[in-house]
């Protein structure tokens, strides 16, 4: 064998040996390099007579033509070993069992939002809808909260960029009792309505979520009174507790669009929190202000308001503690409820 095919052979040998594309590159370098032995060969024709030259040269370049159609397919060649591992490492085995997906469940404070609408419809209340995103006019003004009214300060609100047709700028509800105005002002007495849904507040505390739910309640006839507002909320939370024997307070209070009004507190009954004392609404006879901007005539429509708070309605039903545990999405709390 001559020396030039000798050195094919070798290079062709070299470049199987390499298993990895590093080992390739310096098998390549031995040959192809600017040290290489081709590189070498090629640097020596320059003392040949032109005539020699060329056949010599031709020559050489057969041999490194060779040489890197063997480089290439080597290359080539470990670019497959190196696919198929990672194939065979990423397989889908198509025979194991399937992950399946457990049954979701109804989160408590919607259970309590379903119950509160039965046991309402059943005594004739309507259920109605409203829009989160209110006028300054229905959350505040509406309900005898003028602007710079100190009361208002009592809901610390979430205001956003765009404005109503006053210029007044929109913002999130911080009560349902928007409600109260938008669905008096649509029908005709006697009005007797509840109205659930989220409302918002700048509050985070273990019994505030600056996103929680309300349901107000709206009875407007001729003769609505204090008495029956007493009347319809015990019976409401002797429902919705399915107990008599509860503790319920009305609390002396104030609010611009209620007088009198009053405070609802409930003691747990069980929980780490047992026979302790928690707000679950404010409620009151409407006050005439607000009548009048129902549309009404507040010599002859008379009636009452609450407005109850969902999760805390929730926790005294369970004993929970912590109102922001409702809100964590925590799978071990929300399982227990169903
Ligand atoms: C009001 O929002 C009045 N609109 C209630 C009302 C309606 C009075 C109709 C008279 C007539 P208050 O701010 O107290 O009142 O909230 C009512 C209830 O909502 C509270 O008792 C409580 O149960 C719940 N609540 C208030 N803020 C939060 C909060 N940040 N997180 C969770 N629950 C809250
Ligand atoms: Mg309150």
């Amino acid at each position: 064998m001559n020396p030039l095919e000798e050195l094919v052979a070798s290079a062709q040998a070299d470049f199987i040996a390499a298993d990895d594309a590093a080992a390739l590159e310096n098998a390549k370098a031995k040959y192809l390099g600017k040290t290489g032995q081709i590189t070498e060969q090629m640097k020596g024709l320059g003392k040949l007579d032109p005539e020699q030259k060329k056949i010599q040269g031709a020559v050489i370049n057969g041999a490194k033509v060779r040489i890197e159609a063997a480089l290439t397919a080597r290359r080539d060649a470990l670019a497959d070993i190196v696919l198929q591992a990672r194939l065979n490492a990423e397989a889908i085995d198509v025979t194991l069992p399937g992950r399946g997906r457990s049954m979701g469940g109804i989160h408590p404070v919607m259970r309590s939002w379903e119950r509160v609408e039965e046991i309402f419809r059943s005594i004739g209340f309507d259920v109605a809808d409203g829009p989160e995103i209110e006028t300054d006019w229905t959350n505040f003004t509406a309900l005898n909260s003028p602007e710079n009214h100190p009361a208002r300060s009592m809901q610390d609100t979430f205001y956003i960029d765009d404005k109503d047709a006053t210029g007044k700028p929109l913002l999130l509800r911080t009560h349902t009792s928007p409600m109260q105005v938008r669905y008096a002002r649509t029908h005709t007495p006697p009005i007797k309505v509840i109205a659930p849904g989220r409302t918002y507040r700048v509050d985070s505390d273990a019994t505030h979520s600056p996103m929680f739910h309300q349901v107000e309640g709206l009875w407007i006839a001729e003769d609505i009174s204090f008495a029956d507002l007493k009347g319809v909320y015990l019976n409401f939370v002797k429902a919705f507790f399915e107990t008599d024997d509860l503790q319920v307070r009305f609390r002396p209070s104030y609010f611009p669009f209620t007088e009198p009004s009053a405070e609802i507190d409930i003691a747990f009954g069980s929980g780490p929190l047992k026979g302790k004392w928690l707000e679950v609404s404010g409620a009151g006879q409407v006050h005439p202000t607000v009548v009048k901007n129902f549309g009404l005539d507040p010599e002859k429509f008379i009636g009452f308001a609450f407005g109850s708070g969902l999760e805390r309605l929730t926790m005294l039903r369970y004993g929970i503690n912590d109102l922001r545990l409702f809100y964590e999405g925590d799978l071990r709390f929300l399982k227990q409820f169903n």
